[in-house]
């Protein structure tokens, strides 16, 4: 009686929201792929050490010709010694655990990505508050582990995910981070779970978002949209040569690596990406933000991985004029441009070879519309200038057009109570006590209003978020 009750704790403790009924010993699984990272190690059986070479494919460990082990969700808990190191790792799953030792650093930082770790209050102390929004909180976060490392932990209730839809979104949200390494993304690092929360925890980006920027009425010279766009391309290329698209591009979703070097723009938000598919249908399909998404997604067609190079000719568009190419005083009006990827090209004064790049990027016709990597290797971005394109700028914009609301960030004292609930709760496990702390936050918050196209408006009619589903424009 007493093992068994014992267990059942253990699997409680365990749970987790992520569950996809695998289990940890696996039978071998044929054409893996490439290798993904190998080591010699330690591992324990029956009470004994066996040296052995084992190797990933992904999230699968090589063990044997007869066995494979599946480290996806498994639960991850350290070995540490007095001086609070990395000696060992004890991957747990249904049941089931197996440990690794002898120089697993490597290992650990491989492995933990894929599996769900617990214990954060011993892990990290908050630093500050970074955002609240309606989805997830963000928090920055110090490893006690890595020599006060940052970090950022995006944070989701897990008492807000009640339908099956809610928890696939949360879920694939994870499953693409997973599959993503890329130096213009804000990479997972791990993840975290107790019985209220999950954390994902992230790199930090220290920069502005280019929503930010623009809000502050920054003004970009063709030179420095080449750099700011370029990186944003190649992210994009790389996302689509893993057959992912990101499907949210908009100035809110790019933030900046370091606060004093546009070179490095970085794409986040996740949570409306996918893998396209050849049927085209997706947990999400019609999805995205007006004024920044595909006509084709609006018109519910078969969409291809490029209304990604569709958001960023939008942006270009932004970057080179300061104005939104679907400007209107009637937000309906803007909806139906959108709809319809009416652009007035007239209003944009620039180079010919960054206007000709701006109209292939925003072609209506997807069909014609370029793939990213073919808008990379345009002379805008390659440097390939033919001699008919003069390259004149008439920079007499007005410094109008996006504007909105900034983004509010709480003060010292709001930040201490979110912290404090934080870690009361980590330790305490009160389910309730992190939600009246949110509650109390949620009415300071300032309604973020985005510019020209009012996408909070257009959240509840025709913005589909995980959470809300969309009403046909018809
Ligand atoms: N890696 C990061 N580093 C620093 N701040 C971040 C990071 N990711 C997100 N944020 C902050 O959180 C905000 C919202 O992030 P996002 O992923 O777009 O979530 P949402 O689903 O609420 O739009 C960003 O505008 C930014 O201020
Ligand atoms: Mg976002």
């Amino acid at each position: 009686m007493i093992n068994i009750s014992k267990l059942i704790k253990q699997r409680q403790q365990y749970s987790t929201i992520l569950e996809d009924n695998s289990k940890l010993f696996i039978k071998p699984i044929d054409e893996l792929g490439d290798v993904t990272f190998r080591g010699e190690f330690l591992i324990e059986k029956n009470g004994k050490l066996k040296k052995k070479q084992i190797q990933f494919q992904q999230h699968i460990l090589v063990y044997s010709k007869n066995k494979h082990i599946n480290i996806l969700n498994a639960t991850l808990l350290l070995h540490l010694t007095n001086l609070n190191e990395i000696e060992g790792l004890k991957f747990i799953k249904s049941g089931t655990s197996i440990d690794i030792y002898n120089n697993v650093i490597e290992l650990y930082n491989y492995a933990r990505k894929y599996c769900i770790q617990r214990d954060i209050p011993e892990r990290y102390k908050i630093t500050s508050t970074l955002y609240y929004g309606s989805n997830a909180t963000f928090l920055q976060l110090e490893s006690t582990l890595q020599h006060k490392a940052v970090y950022v932990a995006k944070i989701y209730e897990k008492q807000n995910y009640t339908t099956q839809d809610q928890v696939s979104g949360l879920k694939k949200e994870v499953q693409i981070l997973r599959q993503l390494n890329h130096s213009q993304i804000s990479n997972l690092v791990e993840i975290y779970e107790n019985d209220e929360l999950i954390f994902l925890i992230m790199e930090e980006l220290k920069g502005e978002t280019l929503q930010g920027l623009l809000e502050n009425s920054q003004e970009f010279n063709e030179s420095q949209i080449k750099q700011i766009m370029r990186p944003l391309f190649e992210c994009v290329a790389y996302l689509h040569n893993n057959n992912i698209f990101h499907r949210d591009i908009k100035p809110q979703n790019i933030k900046f690596r370091q606060s004093d070097d546009y070179l490095q723009p970085c794409l986040i938000d996740f949570s409306l990406a996918d893998n396209w598919n050849k049927n085209g249908r997706y947990l999400f399909t019609r999805c995205g933000s007006v004024g920044y998404v595909a006509p084709e997604v609006l018109q519910d067609k078969k969409y291809i991985l490029n209304i990604d190079v569709y958001s960023l000719g939008v942006i270009l568009y932004i970057l080179a004029t300061k104005k939104h190419p679907f400007e209107d005083a009637e937000h309906s009006k803007k909806i139906l441009k959108n709809y319809n990827g009416k652009v007035d090209f007239t209003q944009v004064q620039c180079s010919q070879i960054l206007l000709d790049l701006i109209r292939k990027c925003l072609e209506v016709d997807f069909t014609t519309r370029p793939s990213c990597k073919e808008i990379l290797s345009h002379p805008f971005f390659s440097n390939r200038i033919p001699k008919l394109l003069s390259f004149k700028i008439k920079d007499q914009r007005k410094s109008t057009g996006i504007k909105s609301a900034r983004i509010i960030h709480f003060n010292s004292a709001n930040n201490l109570a979110l912290e404090e609930s934080m870690n009361s709760l980590s330790q305490s496990k009160s389910p309730s006590s992190f939600g009246s702390q949110r509650r109390s936050l949620k009415l300071q918050k300032q309604k973020t209003v985005f510019p020209e196209i009012n996408i909070s408006q257009s959240k509840s009619k025709y913005f589909q978020t995980r959470y809300t589903q969309y009403e046909s424009l018809n």
